[in-house]
């Protein structure tokens, strides 16, 4: 049900990462994190169709969350608990011993999932998103404890 992202998944991916956020990432983002080897990208398929998706890169001991959507129609039914549980797995295999992530303060489906994960406040980035202006919440989670 979850694996990784191929260049093939991409029309799919930017459908739902076009209807989940207000400044969508560009296609050749997706596309140049692929071709990385410090990132990893996995997509959740129903049947033969990608609901949702999950975006990480690693540096040093950390791991960033970059982005992670699900189709609208196919929220609350445990996909992004999902996706997120491989994100983590895959942050404990390259060896990182946090992950962090961003998220908007008024996000609360986000800000839940992360939190039923662990993740906690570790601090405010002021006015960081625009449209609408909004400020991010730096969320962290640390692994040591997560594999515990
Ligand atoms: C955030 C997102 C990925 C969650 O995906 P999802 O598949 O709907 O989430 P799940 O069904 O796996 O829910 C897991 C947990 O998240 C929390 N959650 C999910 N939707 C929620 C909501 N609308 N309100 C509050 N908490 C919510 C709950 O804690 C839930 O656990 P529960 O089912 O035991 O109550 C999805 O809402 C989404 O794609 N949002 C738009 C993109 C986005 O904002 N991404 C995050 C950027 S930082």
């Amino acid at each position: 049900m979850v694996r990784p992202m191929r260049p093939a998944d991409l029309d799919e991916v930017m459908w739902i990462e076009r209807r989940s956020f207000s400044a969508p990432w560009e296609e050749s983002t997706f596309r140049g994190l692929m071709r990385r080897r410090s990132a990893a990208l996995f997509v959740a398929e129903s049947g033969d169709e990608v609901i949702g998706y999950s975006v990480l890169w690693f540096a040093a001991d950390e791991g960033e969350l970059g982005d992670i959507a699900v189709l609208p129609e196919a929220r609350g039914r445990g996909i992004g608990r999902l996706l997120l549980r491989e994100s983590i797995k895959v942050a404990v295999d390259r060896g990182a011993r946090f992950l962090y992530l961003e998220v908007r303060d008024s996000n609360a489906a986000a800000r839940g999932l992360y939190e039923k994960f662990g993740f906690s406040i570790a601090g405010v980035r002021k006015q960081y998103y625009t449209g609408p202006a909004e400020d991010a919440i730096v969320m962290r989670l640390d692994l040591q404890d997560a594999v515990r």
